[in-house]
This record gives structure tokens, sequence and C-alpha cells, in this order.
């Protein structure tokens, strides 16, 4: 999926060279997912490759609602968590699998300055006093429903997700068009590409929210699997989950993942972060080769899990700065999901690569703000395996 085909002659030509050596260009089939409460139909599409790996993606909130992989004795098992129907993700969905924005994490206190401007956002998390704007507010990019495009190139199937959101939606400012592309080749690569334009200047922080959990889901806790984390510092929290702005460094604590190890092995160690998150709740400070800003839209390692029983493993690549490794807390067994089992407490974990939480109002970090005239490019890829 290297290949990128602009010109229509070039993808004659290559549309000609690929049926005759029988690549497969053919595109992911759509087939109707239902109806939001509105009465808005919503489409599923069903992206393939030759390794049996199945991604499903719905137009309501460009969520993943099932993504199939093999385990080491070539056995296909679901290993996203999420529901069997649209109602059910409209009713009460923590995210699951959906792409968030327009602030992916949170924002202090629900508000920012920009160019002089006090915004006001929803504050929709957090207790009395600890009042933050989470995942783009009420409504976020989860919980809309996105034109769909089918896409194929040579290997590998694709489905184009866009979504205007209109200037004051949630409160942030200006018309911000965002196309989210996702991909899976036949080496196993689920790639996520996010493209944003915007005629006013705004903050933006769009993630995948997906929730895995390698041996299936329903099947347990997550505990047991082992995660590399490649980052020498994270940003620590207050009691309302924002950034204090330090940067600091995780060596010997309980959040230190640069050696592969268990995610169960610290969680219930006695440390201050991981009691206000309730475990793991923490976005990394990514180790980036130097001049990663200058060169734009290259890709780091960003982190890598293995789960010993299946020998499942995923390897997430990015271009972002940060990511917020999640270990499932607020999970707690009350959520049934699409086999019919009960989703307990830390039975799936989620990996979002980001910009850091509150960086609107925090200056010392990355700029997450799109200037009219710019594209806003990103890109993240999954990579799924077993051995
Ligand atoms: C993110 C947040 C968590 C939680 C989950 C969804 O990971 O940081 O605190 O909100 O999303 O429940």
């Amino acid at each position: 999926m290297k290949l990128k085909i602009h010109s229509p002659y070039l993808a004659a030509v290559f549309c000609f060279a690929a049926t005759a050596v029988s690549f497969s260009t053919e595109t992911p089939e759509a087939k109707p997912f239902g109806k939001t409460k509105e009465g808005v139909p919503v489409e599923v599409f069903t992206l393939v490759n030759k390794q049996g790996v199945r991604l499903r993606a719905i137009t309501y909130g460009a969520t993943v609602v099932s993504l199939e992989t093999p385990d080491r004795n070539g056995k296909n098992a679901d290993i996203v968590l999420g529901y069997k129907t649209l109602g059910q993700y409209e009713k009460s969905s923590p995210y699951f699998g959906a792409i968030v924005g327009r602030y992916g994490n949170r924002i202090a206190g629900g508000k920012f300055t920009l160019e002089g401007k006090e915004y006001k956002l929803a504050e929709n998390n957090g207790g009395p006093g600890l009042k933050s704007s989470l995942h783009g507010g009420l409504r976020g990019f989860d919980k809309v429903v996105w034109r769909a495009e089918a896409l194929a190139q040579e290997g590998a199937q694709g489905v184009r997700f866009s979504y205007l959101s209109k200037d004051g939606e949630e409160g942030y400012p200006g018309n911000l068009e965002a196309k989210v592309t996702y991909w899976l080749d036949d080496q196993n690569e689920w790639r996520v590409d996010y493209e944003m334009t915007s005629d006013k200047a705004t903050p933006v922080n769009l993630t995948q929210h997906s929730y895995f959990n390698l041996k299936g889901e329903g099947k347990g806790d997550i505990l047991g699997h082992e995660l590399t984390l490649p980052a020498s510092k994270f940003t620590p929290v207050n009691a309302a989950m924002i950034p204090t702005g330090e940067l600091r460094p995780v060596a010997g604590g309980p959040l230190d993942f640069n050696k592969p190890t268990a995610i169960g092995a610290r969680i219930q160690a006695e440390d201050e972060q991981l009691r206000l998150g309730g475990g793991y709740d923490h976005n990394f400070v990514l180790r980036r080769p130097l001049f990663a800003g200058l060169l734009g839209g290259r890709m780091h390692p960003a982190a890598t899990v293995r789960e010993p029983l299946t020998g499942r493993f995923l390897t997430i690549l990015t271009s972002e700065p940060g990511i917020q490794f999640y270990s499932g807390n607020f999970l707690d067994g009350t959520l049934t999901g699409k086999a019919g089992a009960s989703y307990p407490k830390r039975s799936g974990f989620c990996l979002e690569t980001q910009h850091y939480p509150d960086s609107p109002n925090q200056p010392a970090f990355p700029s997450t703000i799109l200037k009219p005239g710019k594209v806003w490019k990103s890109t993240t890829v999954f990579l799924f395996g077993a051995k």
C-alpha cells in the first residue's frame, strides 16, 4: 500500500496491470447498519486482506466495530471491544472503536483562549471543581454520522470517512473539514490517515479510540498483555486528570514500559499517578527521531503489545508526539459486548496516539492549533501478527 495513484492515466494503466496479474483491487463492501434515533442511515464497510484479517467500520463515529485477526494457530478472534447494534453505540459507549474529536482527551475547565478570544466548551468530565471537556464535548466526532467512500489500491482496501464540523459546533471555532482514511493491507497493516483543514484557527486532536483485548473481546482482563512503550517521560496529571505541565521521567517507576512488562505487573503499586488515574490513564511522551517536527508526517514507534496465550501482537507507529495509555479502568461489567459477554474492569486497553492533553492551555506543549490555509496531516499504523 506504499502506492498512491493520483493521475487517472496511471490509475488506468495500473488497474490493467493489476487485473493481468490478479491483484485484489476490489473496493470493500458496504451494507446498511441501521438508522440513528433521528432516522439517519448508517453503513458498515468490511475491509479484508489475504491473511484473513477482517475490519468492519461504520459511518457513525467512523467506529471500528470489529477486527478479526488470527492467533499463532491461525484461529481468528475479534480483538476489539464493541456492540452488536447501532442503538447500543448511541445509548452509551465509552468511545468503543470511535474517532474522537475535535479535541481528543481533556481541556482544563472546558475553556481556552485563542488569538485573544476565550472559547467555552462543554464540561462533560470530572467532579465538582475538577471539570474538563473530554473527547470533543457532548456530541463529539464519535457521535456523528460521517460521509464515506470505499477505496482500493494494490493489495489494500480502504474507506475514507469525511465530516464537516461547523463553526461553533461544541464551542470550537471554524468550519473544520476532517477526513479519516482506514487502509487494511495484505501485510496486516491497518493504517489511519488524518487530514484536516479549517477556515479559522482551531485546536485539533483526533485519535482512534479502539479498546483491544488480544485474547479476543469478552475473554477476560488484559493484565497479562506485555506492553512496550518507547517513552522516557510522561505528562503527570492533577486530580482533574489535567497535565501539570511537567514532563516527568518514567525511569524506575510503574509507568516505565521501556522493557516489555505485563500491564498488570505494577498496576496496584503505591503510586500517586496510578491512584489518580484509577490505573493507567496517562499520556506518554514518545521518543521521536531528531528533526521529526521539521520532516513532518514521519512515523516513529509508539507501542508494542504481546499476548502470551494466543501469541497475538500489535505494533503501533505514529507521527504524533504522544500516546494515551488507558487500561480500561472505567469498565465495570455493566456493558455487554458483541458475543454476549460483559466487559469487566480492565477487559480492554486503549493506546490513543495524540498530541498531549490540554495543549490549548499549555504553551510549552507541541501546538495543536490548525490555522486557515494549512493542512493538518497525521498518520498512525497498527500492525498485527502472531507468533
Ligand atoms: C480516555 C480518557 C479516559 C476515559 C476513556 C474513556 O482514555 O483519558 O479517562 O475517559 O478515554 O472512558
